[in-house]
């Protein structure tokens, strides 16, 4: 049972993360408002690979395994990849890393510090799913706890939302949030696999992203874009 104390700092806490995304979000809203944002969806699970556009500058989330038609509009527009930002590791949202790295050396790859150890599965998901095994990687920033930085004209607030697998993030990029595995359209990612906890799961929903501001879009790992206000009102799984 909470003692006063104990609510109280719950409270305080709570109140400073809201906040935090409030003053995130309106900044983002009243200053940044160029982004755009391509999705790809490819590979044998229909992952969305994100391309997100700000002037020359260009961010990679999730490359799938084929992301050559990406690469060549990045080629096309004459951009510079500056990230390729990875929201959980299995397979389908990493195969296109080695690919993308190639085109773009210096661009690093930004992980979860909860999922680097977890890099060393994804030979075992290939075999498991009888896909080629991809090149390996190595993660050049890994994110710890909750917090934010800027590269060039994008300004990344990241979330650790753990449950569908451990070191699992969201991002939440110039007022757009990309949820990987975690929230989608209607539902939510699967719990069934290693490292999946449904408790986790809803409360990484629940307690962290639905904080957000209703109007925030949401860019999911698989299938269509959807906007917190909605999945507060309509997502039966949280
Ligand atoms: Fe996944």
């Amino acid at each position: 049972m909470l003692n006063d104390f104990d609510s109280s700092l719950l409270c305080r806490i709570s109140l400073l993360t809201y906040i935090h995304f409030y003053l995130t979000y309106t900044f983002n809203f009243i200053f940044v408002y160029n982004m755009k944002i391509k999705r790809f969806e490819n590979g044998l699970f229909s992952v969305n690979t994100y391309l997100l556009t700000e002037n020359a500058s260009c961010l990679i989330i999730d490359p799938g395994s084929d992301i050559s038609i990406l690469l060549n509009d990045i080629k096309k527009l004459n951009l510079n990849c500056l990230g390729l930002l990875i929201t959980h590791p299995h397979i389908d949202h990493v195969e296109g890393i080695s690919p993308a790295k190639k085109r773009f050396p210096s661009a690093p790859v930004y992980l979860s510090a909860d999922a680097v150890t977890f890099l060393s599965d994804i030979p075992n998901q290939a075999r498991l799913f009888g896909l080629p095994v991809p090149e390996s990687f190595m993660c050049d920033k890994p994110l710890e706890n909750d917090g934010s930085f800027d590269i060039g004209p994008f300004s990344v607030q990241y979330i650790q939302t753990p449950g569908h697998c451990p070191g699992s993030l969201s991002f939440l990029i110039n007022g757009s949030l990309f949820t990987g595995d975690v929230l989608f359209q209607g539902s939510i990612g699967r719990t069934d696999l290693s490292g999946g906890n449904f408790s986790l799961l809803s409360r990484s929903i629940t307690e962290k992203l639905y904080l957000l501001p209703d109007s925030t879009q949401v860019y999911p790992g698989h299938g269509g874009a959807t906007s917190i206000g909605w999945e507060k009102k309509n997502n039966p799984y949280v």
